[in-house]
């Protein structure tokens, strides 16, 4: 079949031949029509994390073409969650990680859900223990993980949903649902999160910011609130830091990444999100958020685009 790998991304054509994925027991083929693409694949185009002949892609969306499961039957139109290999022809993936596609859903839209919306459910929710009507501060609210949480927030705890996000990207956190939105780069968040919460600050922090947040996260926690650290797009390395805020705020700060998350987590994840979000995309409550397109043969291009940080939204190449 044909893939992109990790050593051929950068060659003129960068479509090599690969061998066929093998379908196990419990396991579905799908033929590839697009896959999204993520900031693992950035640190993985270095060669460094994983061996060069990997084919990368966290997620897919096409057609089931073989099952050997009798969850998912063949014609089925599906996204599925990824250890690898979605940058390719085909790919095989246990049952327990796909997410049926309604008609009302496109391949390249269905490619954009599995990673962006599945970190920001279990963070939300399973790490975050994100309650009915709680506030909720997100970072870069415009991101692709940032507005899939910011709908998920909305639409099954009826949070108070409160972004960041640089000044072009406020109305897309408005756009998805966001309460109120903080341009970073005119405001102070953390003074306006303190006049908007009237001083009580927020139960939950989504951050994907890292090192230059780190302390002010923790001033606009609420008592007993929660961080979760999802990137690191400032920096990991905190140079000061007074450990006594996490004591006085009884603040939890924890962290998750899901790509190297088990399979059993994958499919149990997976399984969550798709009972809790049926209908939800088909009748348009959920809406996946597409920034732009790219050719397989343009996945150089298309990664370069999001390390430019020229996307509002997920990237997704059309195989
Ligand atoms: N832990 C996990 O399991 C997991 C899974 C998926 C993604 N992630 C991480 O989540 C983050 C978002 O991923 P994504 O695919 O949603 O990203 P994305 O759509 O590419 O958006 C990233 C946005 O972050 C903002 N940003 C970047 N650098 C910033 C900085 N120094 N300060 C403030 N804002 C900054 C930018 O928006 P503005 O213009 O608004 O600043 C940028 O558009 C990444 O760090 C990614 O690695 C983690």
């Amino acid at each position: 079949m044909k893939a992109v790998t990790i050593h051929s991304l950068s060659q003129a054509n960068p479509i090599v031949d690969v061998p066929n994925p093998e379908v196990t027991t419990g396991s579905v083929l799908i033929k590839v029509h697009a896959t999204g693409v993520n900031h693992v694949d950035l640190a993985w185009a270095t060669g460094k994390r994983k061996p060069a002949d990997t084919v990368f892609g966290l997620e897919a969306a096409g057609e089931v073409i073989e099952s050997k499961s009798n969850q998912v039957q063949v014609g089925q139109r599906v996204a599925a969650l990824l250890d690898h290999g979605g940058y390719a022809g085909l790919v095989a993936v246990p049952a327990e990680r796909i997410i049926p596609l309604p008609d009302e859903v496109s391949y390249t839209q269905g490619a954009s859900i599995p990673e962006s919306f599945l970190t920001a459910y279990q963070a939300l929710f399973w790490i975050g223990q994100l309650k009915e009507h709680q506030t909720v501060l997100i970072h870069a609210g415009a991101s692709a993980v940032g507005t899939a949480a910011i709908q998920l927030a909305k639409v099954l705890k009826h949070a108070t949903v409160i972004t960041t996000a640089s000044t072009a990207k406020t109305k897309v956190c408005k756009q998805f649902g966001a309460d109120y939105t903080i341009d970073y780069k005119t405001q102070d968040f953390e003074a306006e999160v303190d006049r908007i919460t009237e001083h009580q600050g927020v139960d939950l922090i989504l951050d994907f910011i890292g090192k230059n947040y780190f302390q002010s996260n923790l001033n606009a926690l609420h008592f007993d609130g929660r961080i979760v650290l999802i990137g690191d797009l400032s920096g990991s390395i905190v140079d000061q830091f007074n450990l006594r805020y996490i004591m006085v705020k009884r603040a939890s700060i924890t962290g998750t990444m899901l790509s190297p998350r088990s399979a059993e987590y994958k499919a149990r994840l997976t399984q969550a999100f798709v009972a809790d979000t049926k209908q939800l995309f088909a009748d348009g409550t959920l809406k996946p958020s597409v920034s732009a397109t790219f050719d397989l043969a343009d996945a150089l291009a298309a990664q370069q685009f999001m390390a430019d940080q020229k996307n509002v939204g997920k990237i997704v190449i059309k195989v």
